[in-house]
């Protein structure tokens, strides 16, 4: 049972010494987090669709993950970055037993940036070559490699990026990028998109990153073929390919990795967020041949806490918990339940434009208009804090932030998604649309 409360904290309080990096704070103190839940100092239970940031796919504070914590602090916890714990190696084949051939080799890392930059220094160092080609409203990090290749936001203001960063546009069925189709991309932005780089390129091409479904860009699903057709581009011109699942790896979209929809297998894997549960873990995997060339070239990518014990046993327990209670398969069934139940909430309310996305990582698009398509900028702003306040946190995406990412933890019962549902057509009946 929740109950309305206002924030607690005055600003003076956290403002004093706390940097700001973003977006405000909320004002409400988190004490305690468990499953589908958030706890406040004053004991309010709030259910966390953006698990996290992302990362608590298995739920929040399972007792796997505290298990392994426990263990790995009784044996180790860091070591010099060339020596190697058990699980570090048994993280490792772990993956690679997961993933199909050629992805063969894993660095473990911490965060996604990290891991994004280990891929586009791999990249680089393969082929010889320096450019990089992202996707726009994609979200790669913030180290100065990986924002290279982010076009979500947060690119203005900070001077030059990398040299050689050109980008293509994202294939938004919902709001064309080219303004040529309607609800159903049939990929010419892709085209489009390559016939630019082939005029932009300075003929020095390693990589493309993207994001198989794009989460901060608006929960952007690429239309079948897309993938497939972004690999022959790329074989076309000896490009490398490079998939971000930071967000989608480890069962969230139904399947173990997004790739496999398409049965499309990248050069260059990055995994963060889903593979920590909560905890810095990611890892960047490369094909054999991609690691093969790199090494002999010399490839260099070192970091205090890479092949860390302790995330590693985080990591395996992580990937234990997922395959162990079937929580892909879960997320493929609980997400078509809860697509469906957004779906009604479509139908009687005008300002939800559009529902989209894979498994349990959703979209919903929030309009002024259903005709027109106007964003709806002040309206989910209202609708998002309204939902807070009732008890469900649900973020904001997409370049004008007018998108609900719904992505709780795989873990999430139906008796919760529909208490979910509850608020958010409660926060539609309260909140006029013409917000
Ligand atoms: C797809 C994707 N890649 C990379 C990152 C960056 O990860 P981190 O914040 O752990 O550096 C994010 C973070 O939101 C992400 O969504």
């Amino acid at each position: 049972m929740t109950r309305v409360q206002e924030p607690t904290l005055s600003p003076a309080s956290f403002e004093r010494h706390l940097l700001h990096y973003g977006r405000d704070f909320l004002g409400e103190l988190i004490v305690r987090a468990e499953g589908s839940y958030l706890f406040t100092e004053d004991g309010r239970a709030i259910l966390d669709f953006s698990s996290g940031q992302m990362c608590a796919t298995i739920g929040h504070n399972h007792p796997k993950i505290v298990e392994a914590m426990a263990r790995a602090g009784q044996t180790v916890i860091h070591l010099d970055s060339t020596m190697l714990s058990p699980d570090v190696i048994d993280l490792a084949a772990r993956l690679c037993d997961l993933l199909p051939q050629p992805l063969g080799k894993v660095q473990l890392l911490n965060t996604g940036g990290e891991a994004n930059e280990a891929a586009l220094r791999l990249a680089k160092i393969a082929t010889g070559r320096f450019e990089i080609i992202g996707m726009a409203g994609s979200w790669h990090g913030t180290t100065t490699g990986a924002a290279s290749a982010t076009y979500a936001h947060g690119r203005k203001k900070y001077g030059p990026t990398m040299p050689g960063s050109l980008a293509i546009p994202s294939p938004n069925c919902y709001r064309c990028p080219i303004r040529h189709c309607v609800d159903r991309c049939d990929m010419t932005c892709l085209d489009v998109g390559f016939d630019m780089i082939d005029v932009t390129s300075v003929g020095e091409e390693a990589a493309v990153i993207v994001e198989p479904i794009q989460s901060a860009g608006g929960i952007i699903v690429p239309p079948q073929g897309y993938l497939g057709r972004l690999r022959e581009l790329c074989d076309q011109r000896g490009i490398l390919l490079i998939f971000d699942e930071a967000q989608t790896g480890l069962g969230r979209v139904g399947e173990l990795f997004a790739f496999e929809s398409e049965g499309v297998i990248p050069d260059i894997l990055t995994l963060s967020k889903t593979l920590g549960g909560g905890l810095p873990l990611s890892a960047v995997v490369a094909s054999d041949g991609v690691a093969e060339t790199a090494r002999e070239r010399g490839f260099s990518h070192y970091t205090s806490h890479t092949s860390d014990p302790f995330t590693a046993a985080v990591g395996l327990a992580v990937v234990d918990v997922i395959l162990g209670e079937k929580l892909t398969e879960r997320a493929a069934v609980v997400g078509r339940y809860l697509k469906d139940r957004l779906c009604e909430l479509q139908h009687r309310h005008e300002a939800i434009g559009d529902v989209r996305g894979r498994g349990l990582l959703l979209g919903v698009e929030i309009v002024a208009d259903r005709t027109t398509r106007e964003p709806g900028y002040s309206l989910i702003k209202a609708l998002t804090e309204r939902c807070f306040a009732l008890g469900l946190n649900i973020n904001r995406v997409g370049g004008p932030h007018t998108v609900w990412r719904i992505a709780p933890p795989l873990t999430i019962s139906l008796h919760e998604v529909d208490q979910a549902i509850d608020i958010m057509d409660q926060a539609f009946k309260e909140i006029p649309p013409t917000t």
